[in-house]
């Protein structure tokens, strides 16, 4: 087998350079990245962004138009030399957004069938469907039929199902995105759960900012078919790459600047920022800046204040989300804060915003 000449110690999934086209159109474009063993990496991005095609990838499902993929230091597929390694030869378990479950089968024989299909005997079979349902808290329910299993459990077993061979790697496609809202943040945690007690090393896709959040150690934002940013969440949060992914991420509102008497103002008002002293970029080319939602608040003070028009005020159980609008007749921005008081529509008020939490952007 062919070996990864870069190979580094303890990378799961090395990609260097992928693309993927259907004919002319670039579906994914120069993506690299490593993952090392044992982590999670959530790809986020919003729908058509590429991230199943991605996962796709990976799993074998389809070979790249450019660039190489390798596993655990070994070539799955490099589209320069025509390697392709299938599915079932790169090791991975796999759970899809609608379970591809069979409905007519028990959950024991759905969960079985990865091991069938490495021709492994009855007895063994039995053995480890037994232990991977106990692994998702599906014990004993071997024998139940999947049409009577609730939304949660059938995700469950596929879940057992994607363990099952006891791969090192495994995929996940939106699996929870079909589950209320109360079920996902469970099955959010149960599924840390077991791939930390496996040592599991997991790409997860979702558009779901929270469950990236909350599962990985690595978020790759991606946009139109690369990659805006990759990091941890924390790095992610406190430093955004672009106003795209500031945007994405709602990290609060990205405003327009202009450079005028030696000092940045909101574009359409006579507010301006301080410019921090360490700004790698001095030389006058910001052009946005991002203003968090919690460096916002109401002020009675006009004194170093910008005056806003409120346009809606909606009450969020820790206040109230107000939305205001600034600026003249030529630039309007509307920002959004949370308030202690609702504000009637079409009132003045004045917010402060405290300048130690701006970010400043060039793009
Ligand atoms: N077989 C195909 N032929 C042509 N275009 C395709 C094919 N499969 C996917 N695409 C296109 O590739 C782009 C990325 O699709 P992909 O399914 O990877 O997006 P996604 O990020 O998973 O979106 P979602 O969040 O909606 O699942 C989309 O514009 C899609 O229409
Ligand atoms: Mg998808």
């Amino acid at each position: 087998m062919l070996q990864d000449p870069t190979l580094q110690d303890k990378i799961a999934v090395n990609i260097n350079e992928l693309s993927l086209a259907y004919g002319k159109t670039t579906i994914l474009n120069n993506i690299s990245l490593k993952l090392p063993q044992g982590q999670t990496l959530a790809l986020l991005g919003p729908s058509g962004c590429g991230k199943t095609t991605l996962l796709r990838l990976i799993a074998g499902l389809l070979p790249p138009t450019k660039g190489n993929i390798s596993i655990n230091g070994t070539i799955v597929a490099d589209a320069a030399s025509g390697t392709f390694l299938p599915p079932e030869k790169r090791h991975l378990g796999m759970v899809f957004q609608d379970y591809a479950l069979w409905p007519h089968m028990s959950v024991a024989g759905n969960v079985s069938f990865p091991l069938e299909m490495r021709g492994i005997n009855r007895s063994e079979r039995e053995k480890r469907v037994k232990t991977a349902l106990k692994r998702v808290g599906l014990g004993g329910f071997e024998n139940r039929s999947i049409s009577d299993m609730s939304g949660g459990q059938q995700q469950r077993v596929a879940i057992a199902r994607a363990i099952v061979a006891e791969p090192k790697i495994v995929l996940f496609d939106e699996p929870l995105s079909n589950l209320d809202r109360e079920l996902r943040e469970n099955m959010v945690t149960e599924i840390k759960q077991i791939v930390t007690n496996l040592g599991l090393t997991a790409v997860y896709v979702t558009h779901d900012q929270s469950e990236a959040f909350a599962l990985a150690d690595q978020v790759a934002i991606m946009r139109s078919g690369h990659i805006e940013q990759l990091a941890d969440p924390q790095n992610l949060v406190a430093n955004p790459a672009n106003t795209q992914v500031a945007d994405f991420l709602r990290l609060g509102c990205v405003m327009p600047v202009e450079y005028c008497s030696q000092d940045y103002k909101i574009r359409g008002t006579s507010y301006y920022l301080q410019t921090p002293q360490y700004s790698p970029d001095h030389g006058h080319n910001h052009s946005h800046v991002l203003i968090p939602t919690r460096a916002i608040s109401a002020t009675s003070s006009h004194d170093d204040s910008v005056t806003a028009i409120v346009l809606r005020s909606q009450f969020r159980g820790d206040g109230h989300l107000t939305t205001v609008r600034i600026g003249d007749d030529n630039f309007t921005h509307e920002i959004t804060y949370l308030d202690h008081i609702p504000r009637p529509q079409g009132s003045q008020t004045a917010l402060a915003i405290d300048h130690s939490q701006l970010r400043w952007f060039s793009n």
